[in-house]
């Protein structure tokens, strides 16, 4: 916490509804806001004004939607400490993401590698959304008065850019917007594809026994991990840069049973890779089970799924208001008589 973090601080953070989340997701993200939960102000929420820069099959997407808001609670997220909802439940995100707009240089926005990364991955359809995606992000965070924001170590450069577009702001206009601070897993901040540990698991890679899901069955899980690339080697180390999928499984396995490294290469020196392979799945699979068991509760029970999301977006509209009529003030912008009051 830094000197201007006050005592309650607001945390917000974000997945995209774009396919079931992996354990990439759960390490680097959800395991981290569920811990963050105790004496703060938090807001979780699915960003699925996000995916739209992807395209999306209406009648898949909606139920990836529902599936997502449902995963954060199964994790445990508690409705009662914090707001989830969907962003596109509260239009200021949008409204917010186009008068930042304004203050961001397409040049910033071009250095973006993830931006980079998407158009190359999705050629006939780089639109603009795109590539004012991380406006949108900033928007979010930035609506909210966030103090901190967990994420895994791949949103850092967009937590930068809202940062950068924060403190541009409020050099224009006076001390408006809050500026956050990324918070970054430590430990298994970014977990990679276990077909090709040099690249970051991601939820859109195109070969399944490259990433493994929160909701995979422990059978799948199991064959995954047996499956995963390691090396010729044939010695457990540590070693990021010569056995890149050793070394990610050894951080799953500290990430899942909560030991650290020394205790992680103690336990695997003078065993062989398979040994880690299956210890590790089993580690995961036990983490995962009652996550698993509390996602399908909510999901079979749409009518309390739908209470809690209209509860977080009311929760956070009124707080959207509060920054939005400052922003329209500082703006200049005139204000139409009962809004913002
Ligand atoms: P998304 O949906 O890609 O991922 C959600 C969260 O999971 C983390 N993550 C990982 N952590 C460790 N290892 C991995 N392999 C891995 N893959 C993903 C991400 O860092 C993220 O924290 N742009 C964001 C969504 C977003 C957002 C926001 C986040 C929109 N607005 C405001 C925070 C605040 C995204 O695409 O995350």
């Amino acid at each position: 916490m830094n000197e201007s973090t006050p005592a309650r601080p607001v945390v917000f953070s974000a997945a995209q509804p774009t396919g079931q989340l992996t354990i990439g997701n759960y390490f680097g993200a959800l395991r981290n806001w569920v811990a963050l939960q105790e004496g703060r102000e938090c807001l979780f929420c699915v960003v699925d004004l996000h995916a739209l820069t992807v395209r999306q099959d209406p009648k898949v997407f909606r139920e990836w939607i529902a599936d997502l808001a449902a995963l954060y609670l199964a994790c445990g997220i508690d409705p009662e400490q914090s707001a989830v909802f969907i962003q596109s439940h509260v239009p200021a995100h949008a409204e917010l993401a186009w008068m930042l707009s304004t203050f961001t240089q397409v040049g910033e926005l071009e250095r973006m590698t993830q931006f980079k990364d998407k158009a190359q991955r999705h050629k006939t359809n780089v639109n603009a959304g795109l590539f004012t995606y991380p406006v949108l992000m900033a928007a979010d965070i930035l609506l909210y008065g966030t103090h901190q924001v967990p994420v895994g170590d791949d949103q850092k450069q967009h937590l930068e850019l809202t940062r950068d577009i924060a403190n541009r702001f409020n050099g224009i206009h006076g001390p408006v917007l809050q500026v956050p601070e990324p918070i970054i897993a430590k430990g298994a901040a970014r977990v990679r594809d276990l077909q090709d540990p040099t690249k970051k698991m991601s939820k859109t890679a195109a070969s399944e026994l490259a990433r493994v899901m929160i909701l995979d069955d422990p059978k799948l899980i199991l064959k995954k991990f047996k499956k995963a690339v390691t090396d010729s080697l044939g010695e457990i180390r540590y070693d990021n840069e010569n056995q890149p999928g050793v070394a990610n499984l050894l951080e799953i396995w500290c990430a899942a049973t909560g030991n650290d490294m020394d205790a992680a290469l103690s336990h695997f020196s003078h065993n062989m890779y398979g040994k880690l392979k299956v210890e590790t799945a089993e580690a995961v699979i036990a983490l995962l089970e009652p996550v698993q068991s509390r996602f399908k509760q909510w999901r079979e029970d749409e009518p309390a799924l739908a209470k809690v999301l209209a509860a977080g977006a009311e929760q956070a509209r009124g707080r959207a208001e509060v920054t939005m009529g400052k922003v329209h003030d500082a703006l200049g912008l005139m204000v139409e008589s009962g809004r913002f009051e």
